[in-house]
């Protein structure tokens, strides 16, 4: 703390792609929607080996320094906290690297390319007494956190069912590249990872209770893919006479559950769903209500509760500043929030965790939770039968 009252805070970024970019974004605007907090994020040094990405990083967010290499974040000395939004494969060395070097870091889901592999996360973390943040962008979704107050107050009665899914087109055209995300040693499982590590944080969160069996079904649609050229992300070239290679995992699941407690489940995932965009929902049955939310239309959510419950079905609500955070971003009711707004809320959190030692994110061990379950489901695709969650 200095003579003016603000903790500043020295960031280190690891990956400067879309999530490098989002994070950056997010600790700036931190200073700004969570003023009162008294904390500064400061960013002092971004990583990447592609020198276009870090040059841009400084020019658009103002990092201090750059380096090809993710050592000199970790050792830098102004360096606090890091955040790690590289490929999956590269989550585990990072981390736990991190995790050495002392530095509590806000990572990337799906963490690590397997169960195994979160598992060391969790662990070099739990044994340096580090804070962590992850990925999970909507479980802090203003409409999402009145929901779980919803829930919490009993408006709901019992919590008997849910239905998640995540639906998505970002794989639909055949010619897109295969990219680390479709490779099994890079990308770890499919839509599993990719999109269910948020259906099952967000059902677990919303339910309050892990889950603890499933029984599941994964297919491959696209079974080959042109090898990418240059370029990141969702944005490589691929060439008109680039050679197709294998998709080495799954384009979609269907995933029964039962949660620990006796809530059950049904979530689905594709992300080669055409005509499906983000199409990221949840909806929620209990014993005297039910709610239903959307992505899409993040900004409100429907909502079945009270005397006469059973009588009109869902009404429609709006956000306004009974929702979570929402009035840290909008003065008036019905205004939107964006995606990018998810993630300084998430920011927030973890910023906050690193400040207070108080674990207040979406945290590592979350994380190895869902990839427990992703790896669960792939057992029981294998097996036919059911399989428990250890
Ligand atoms: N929370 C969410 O909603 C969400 C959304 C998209 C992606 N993600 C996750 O974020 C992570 C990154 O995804 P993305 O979409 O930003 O990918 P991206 O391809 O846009 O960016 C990845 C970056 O990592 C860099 N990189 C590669 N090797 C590196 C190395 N050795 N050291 C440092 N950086 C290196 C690349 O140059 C690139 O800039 C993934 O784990 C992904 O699953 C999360």
């Amino acid at each position: 703390m200095t003579t003016d009252g603000i903790r500043r805070l020295g960031i280190g970024l690891i990956s400067a792609g879309w999530m490098g970019r989002l994070h950056s974004r997010a600790y700036l605007a931190i200073r700004d929607k969570y003023a009162d907090w008294n904390i500064r994020p400061e960013l002092i040094i971004v990583a990447d080996p592609v020198a276009a990405n870090t040059e841009a990083a400084q020019r658009q967010f103002g990092y201090r320094e750059t380096t090809a290499d993710y050592r000199e974040v970790l050792a830098h000395p102004d360096v606090e906290a890091v955040s790690i939004c590289a490929p999956n494969f590269l989550h585990r060395d990072f981390a736990v690297a991190a995790a050495q070097a002392g530095k509590p870091f806000w990572i990337e889901k799906p963490m690590g390319v397997s169960a195994a592999q979160s598992a060391e996360i969790v662990a070099a973390a739990d044994s340096a007494g580090l804070v962590t943040g992850v990925g999970f962008t909507y479980r802090h979704a203003p409409a999402i956190e009145y929901a779980k107050e919803l829930i919490l107050s009993g408006a709901l009665g019992r919590v008997t069912n849910l239905r998640c899914k995540l639906n998505a087109d970002y794989s639909a055209d055949p010619r897109g590249a295969r990219t680390w995300r479709f490779e099994r040693a890079k990308g770890g499982s499919g839509v599993l990872g990719d999109l269910l590590s948020h259906g099952f944080d967000l059902a677990q969160y919303l339910v309050g209770a892990p889950i603890a069996l499933v029984s599941a079904l994964t297919d491959t649609f696209i079974k080959e893919r042109p090898l990418p050229g240059a370029g990141i992300g969702h944005n490589v070239q691929v060439a008109d006479d680039a050679p197709l290679v294998p998709v080495e995992n799954e384009d979609y699941a269907a995933v029964l559950a039962r949660f620990a407690g006796g809530v059950v489940g049904t979530f689905e995932s594709t992300r080669v769903g055409i005509g499906a965009r983000c199409d990221y929902g949840i909806e929620i049955h209990g014993t005297a209500g039910a709610l239903s939310w959307n992505f899409e239309r993040m900004n409100e959510i429907e909502i079945c509760s009270g005397p006469t419950a059973r009588d009109y079905g869902y009404t429609r609500e709006l956000s306004d500043a009974r929702f979570g955070d929402f009035a840290r971003f909008q003065p008036g009711a019905g205004m939107g929030l964006s995606f990018d707004d998810l993630k300084v809320i998430e920011g927030s959190r973890f910023v906050r965790s690193v400040v207070t030692g108080k674990q207040l994110a979406a945290s590592a061990a979350d994380a190895l939770s869902t990839a427990r379950i992703a790896a669960a489901a792939e057992e029981s695709q294998e097996s036919g039968a059911w399989a428990e969650v250890r």
